[in-house]
């Protein structure tokens, strides 16, 4: 039998683990989860297409599996520092995906009860690891009526004393909204005027259509950016993100953190990554005549469907339009008959904590005659559920 102080002991362990792990509906039901079996028209990722890696045309037969630099492979980092003018290499820190370097922030800044401010909706990890550490979270709700427009002086007005950090993604997920350099300098003016710390969530940064932000870490020390090549470059399979930061001290307790999970980054991560960006250029051209074409077939399918309405987005490849109101639609009913009966899948508005009438659509991942059908596909469910 355990004796009072263990039975005490075992009790506050279970009472409150620092993190609640619980698994996100956006995780859970993912196209990987489901089963790309099942799925014909898949409208649901927030990536380009997946790159097979027989088109990296890579020779890895001298890469060592060793361990390696902590902080990521010198001449990648050398790379992604090179994205903004006054980076330095050892200003980033490679992670696991952008998901890990966004594990490693929140748990990094915030303790129970502290408080921060997210952009809402958002990408679930953003609020997710936020919230099961406790922290005290505040929305700055991002409404289709303001056309998920960022209003930086009503996100300032949140911040208080005591904020440990404010948590924007741009351009946005899932709504492709972003915003202008001016607000972005703007913004940090004030972070550093309140004495916080800003989190930019810069995944799409580089799909930007009419402007493309600068890294926002190399305008401020009081900024952390985070990004990966899983959605610009569709290599989500390499595991390979980043965070950067000018604030050495955050620099060192990052790499703790990364020390504590991981070590270091795979080496096969960071070459495949490596070797893939010294022809980074040539890949986002092609990359983004891909987006500007895709845009035009989302434009047409809006333009010509009454029983939808949308928010152009302004950067990545994904959009949270939302099926009219007068519509009456069964949302259920739609998601069940969208997949089982017409075989497509689309990010439901519940995968961001939002009404199921928004969906997420991502049109740069299926092909282009992929994405047309499976735009049919929610036109003639969306008949099928209203009765007309
Ligand atoms: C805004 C945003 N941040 C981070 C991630 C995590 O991506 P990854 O870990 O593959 O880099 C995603 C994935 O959907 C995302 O949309």
């Amino acid at each position: 039998m355990p004796c009072r102080s263990q039975v005490h002991h075992i009790a506050k362990v279970t009472e409150r683990p620092i993190v609640r792990y619980r698994r996100m509906p956006i995780e859970v039901e993912s196209p990987e989860q489901t089963g790309y079996g099942s799925i014909a028209y898949n409208l649901a990722e927030s990536s380009i297409a997946d790159v097979p890696f027989r088109d990296l045309n890579l020779n890895l037969n001298d890469l060592v599996l060793s361990y390696d630099d902590h902080l990521g492979k010198p001449g990648l980092r050398e790379i992604i520092a090179a994205s903004s003018p006054g980076l330095h290499p050892d200003q980033v820190m490679t992670t696991v995906g952008a998901a890990a370097a966004l594990f490693i922030v929140a748990t990094s800044l915030l303790n129970p009860g502290d408080h921060m401010v997210v952009v809402f909706p958002n990408y679930a990890t953003n609020i997710e690891t936020p919230r099961q550490i406790g922290a005290n979270i505040e929305f700055h709700p991002l409404t289709f009526e303001n056309g998920y427009q960022l209003d930086i002086d009503a996100l300032a007005a949140r911040i208080r004393p005591e904020t440990r950090y404010v948590s924007i993604t741009v351009p946005h997920n899932p709504t492709g909204s972003m915003i202008s350099e001016a607000d972005l300098r703007r913004l940090i003016q004030i972070i550093e005027a309140k004495g916080c710390y800003l989190l930019v969530d810069e995944t799409y940064r580089e799909m930007g259509y009419e402007t493309v932000l600068p890294v926002a870490a190399s305008l401020s020390p009081r900024v952390i950016s985070v990004s990966s090549l899983s959605k610009t470059y569709g290599l989500p399979g390499i595991r390979l993100g980043w965070l950067i930061t000018q604030n050495d001290q955050l620099r060192e307790t990052f790499l703790a953190a990364k020390e504590q999970i991981f070590i270091n980054t795979s080496v096969l991560d960071e070459t495949v990554a490596y070797q893939y960006l010294l022809n980074k250029d040539e890949h986002l051209a092609r990359i983004k005549a891909m987006i500007h074409k895709r845009l035009q077939i989302m434009r047409d399918w809006i333009a010509e469907e009454p029983l939808m309405e949308w928010v152009e987005p302004q950067g990545g490849v994904v959009c949270f339009p939302r099926v009219v109101a007068s519509a009456s639609a069964d949302m259920d009913l739609f998601y069940k008959l969208l997949l089982e009966k017409h075989g497509t899948f689309v990010g439901a508005g519940h995968w961001f904590e939002s009404d199921r009438r928004h969906m997420r659509l991502g049109f740069g991942w299926p092909k282009e005659g992929e994405l047309i059908s499976g735009l049919d596909q929610i036109s003639q469910t969306l008949r099928d559920v209203v009765g007309i």
